[in-house]
């Protein structure tokens, strides 16, 4: 018995769940991701796996994305990066849909799928619907020779190590990583980003972990937060342009672990309906990171003050508009909007996670889910 708990808190690495562990290895697990693929010094990028498709990708009418879960929130960031950075119309499908409306699809689209398991059975159905119609098909794991990884055209590996935790965490910002430099790499090519920005873009790429370790110290500040809301039944999620789908993982990874009910939401889309959920029993989370929808945002945050809502902000550290409007104020190291997410995320992860724990919930086994979903 003593002997299996010693191997338990060594395999956590002396964390309390995996989740944890995972959230704290992000740093690592987003250079691991970068490694070899990013070449500050050389001033180019590297990806074994697009080589052979990089006039593809340069010449694609369009690029599809299919992925489940989380996987599909890194597909949504993946949208914003390669029609931002390369100029390429994306559409981001929920692989479980895909097949049921009769797609449009054809040789001369490119699908990315995004799989952390590289076995999701409805991710893989939709790999084999596309694949049908002549699609070429590119694959990001994080599970080497799984089956999705098996059943690409090429592909890129993510490089974040097991997870185990059944909420996606490291998993999510390894994807994102990956989609980045796939999105630097086909913008370069196409034109669209230009050597200086490329290099600045690189730059910027090549601080994120350090940021991501900065953002991690937050975690007793994310901890005291989480005390105070353990209690609420309710949670909105607001966030706009590369921050949108970042509420949509924070919501997410709040209802997955702590069965708290949930949503994330365009700031903007709020006002089309959750704000009549708002009032003083409604906590709010906002990112609202300096960006080019930081003002817009800021409007959206007094929206929710004048219905009362409680707001959590987070921020860019030094912001001094928002610390007088938010109850909460979380505040985040600033880095190019584009790479955000990456940043961003990790205050939302750690505090589901804390919620969660507080509830006494199963953090790394959450009630109903499963690690990865191989039945229809
Ligand atoms: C399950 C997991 C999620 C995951 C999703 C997609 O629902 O619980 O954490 O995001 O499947 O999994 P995949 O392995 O394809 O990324």
């Amino acid at each position: 018995q003593k002997l299996e708990m010693e191997l338990d808190s060594i395999e956590k690495g002396g964390y309390e769940h995996f989740m944890l562990k995972e959230i704290f290895e992000q740093p690592r697990s987003i250079l691991d991701s970068m490694r070899g693929r990013l070449e500050l010094e050389a001033g180019h990028l590297n990806m074994g796996g697009i080589r052979a498709y990089e006039r593809k990708f340069a010449n694609a009418e369009r690029i599809l994305i299919v992925a489940c879960g989380t996987s599909w929130h890194a597909g949504l960031v993946a949208e914003y990066l390669i029609e931002d950075l390369a100029r390429v119309p994306v559409e981001v499908e929920y692989a479980s849909e895909f097949r049921y409306r009769n797609p449009i699809i054809t040789e001369r689209d490119i699908v990315i799928a995004i799989s952390q398991s590289g076995e999701t059975a409805d991710t893989l159905a939709a790999i084999d619907l596309a694949k049908s119609k002549g699609a070429t098909i590119f694959g990001i794991c994080n599970v080497v020779g799984s089956s999705i990884a098996r059943a690409t055209d090429a592909g890129a590996y993510t490089h974040a190590g097991p997870e185990i935790g059944v909420a996606s965490t490291k998993a999510f910002t390894a994807q994102v990583t990956v989609l980045t430099l796939l999105a630097m790499i086909v913008g370069h090519q196409r034109g669209t980003l230009s050597d200086t920005k490329l290099r600045e873009l690189m730059m910027e790429l090549s601080n994120i972990p350090s940021k991501v370790e900065k953002a991690l110290l937050l975690d007793a500040e994310i901890k005291q937060i989480a005390e105070i809301f353990k209690d609420s039944t309710n949670f909105l999620y607001l966030g706009r342009g590369y921050n949108f789908p970042v509420a949509l993982e924070g919501a997410l990874k709040l209802k997955e672990i702590s069965y708290i009910h949930a949503e994330g939401y365009p700031a903007a889309e709020m006002k089309h309906g959750p704000i009549a959920l708002i009032d003083e029993n409604m906590p709010v989370v906002v990112i609202a990171t300096k960006d080019s929808s930081y003002e817009k945002v800021v409007s959206n945050i007094q929206e929710v003050k004048a219905r009362k809502g409680r707001i959590i902000a987070v921020v860019t550290e030094g912001d001094d508009v928002i610390p007088g409007m938010a109850e909460f104020v979380i505040e985040v190291p600033a880095t190019s909007e584009a790479l955000m997410p990456l940043v961003s995320v990790v205050p939302l992860q750690l505090l589901s996670y804390h919620i969660a724990v507080l509830r006494g919930c199963n953090v790394d086994q959450p009630r109903n889910l499963a690690k990865s979903v191989t039945v229809e």
